[in-house]
């Protein structure tokens, strides 16, 4: 049978994929966030998943304001990296896995959360830089990916509580999936930051170390957060935050702290980076 082992949390910020494309690692801004995705390469070397279910948003990259799914799965054979500006960046195709999201899309749709089914879809910074940041720069990925976007680009996005609970019908989709398939489920986005308007460049550490400390065994609390006070405490792209809870929803309710890794500055944005393991997977 397929098995969620575990979650993988981390920021998508653009600059960070240009940092890696253009060789610039190593360069003192960017080096200390870099040193913080170490462990993680080593980690999922030993604990390598055949899929990772990729819980991102699209910036208005694949889908404009003429059409905002809520939550939309892939269910192609790949995925295009997007060309977001300054053409595409040079990272190998993600391959989906057809079957396991055809059947997660039946068995979640059937469970009363309504996908839209996505064939054919480019994918941007919020798949591709998370993507990058875990495995590094390989001829081509290591395993196979299920995009699964949420829309927190145009009011109104999900809330954190109908997030948690489609993470929680995803792993119930995922466990009733007959293949021996090691499934990582991954959220991407946050931590606080503000792109527009007077407040943009805010960054709430406080916020975001609270939220890392509930994220292993307070999901339910977390899950209560209206939208305003992620606004109001984490900025308007904060509230990307809320795609973190749809990874803790496939997680065992008691879960394994393996790494926590937080960092400020990363353009904008405030990065924070955490993998839970299962327990019963150890
Ligand atoms: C930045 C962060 C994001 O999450 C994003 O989608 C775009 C830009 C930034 O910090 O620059
Ligand atoms: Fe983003």
């Amino acid at each position: 049978m397929a098995r969620v082992t575990a979650g993988v949390f981390t920021s998508h910020v653009p600059a960070i994929g240009a940092a890696m494309d253009l060789g610039r690692t190593e360069e003192p801004y960017w080096q200390p966030l870099f040193s913080g995705y170490e462990f993680s390469r080593r980690w999922i070397a030993a604990n390598r998943p055949d899929v990772v279910v990729l819980v991102f948003n699209d910036h208005a990259t694949a889908f404009s304001l003429d059409m905002i799914p809520t939550f939309a799965i892939g269910c192609a054979e790949r995925f295009e990296p997007a060309d977001e500006g300054w053409g595409p960046r040079k990272v190998p195709t993600v391959h989906g896995h057809p079957e396991l999201a055809a059947h997660i899309a039946q068995s979640v749709i059937l469970d009363e959360f309504d996908l839209t089914i996505i064939n054919k879809m480019d994918v941007d910074h919020g798949l591709t830089v998370p993507m990058s940041l875990m495995f590094g720069q390989p001829e081509a990925w290591p395993c196979k990916v299920i995009p699964l976007a949420v829309n927190v680009v145009q009011y109104p996005p999900p809330t954190g509580h109908r997030c948690w609970r489609l993470g929680q019908a995803i792993r119930r989709a995922i466990d009733s999936f007959d293949g021996d398939l090691n499934v990582q489920v991954w959220g991407t986005g946050g931590m606080s930051h503000q792109l527009q308007g007077p407040r943009a460049g805010l960054i709430n550490k406080a916020f975001d170390n609270r939220f890392l400390d509930r994220l292993p065994g307070d999901a339910a609390g977390l899950a209560q957060i209206p939208h305003i006070d992620y606004v109001r405490e984490a900025g308007s792209e904060g509230i990307e935050l809320v795609m973190w809870l749809i990874a803790r929803g496939a997680l065992d309710e008691t879960v394994l702290e393996t790494h926590r890794f937080y960092h400020v500055p990363a353009s904008n944005t405030a990065v924070g980076h955490m993998i839970l393991e299962n327990r019963s997977q150890s």
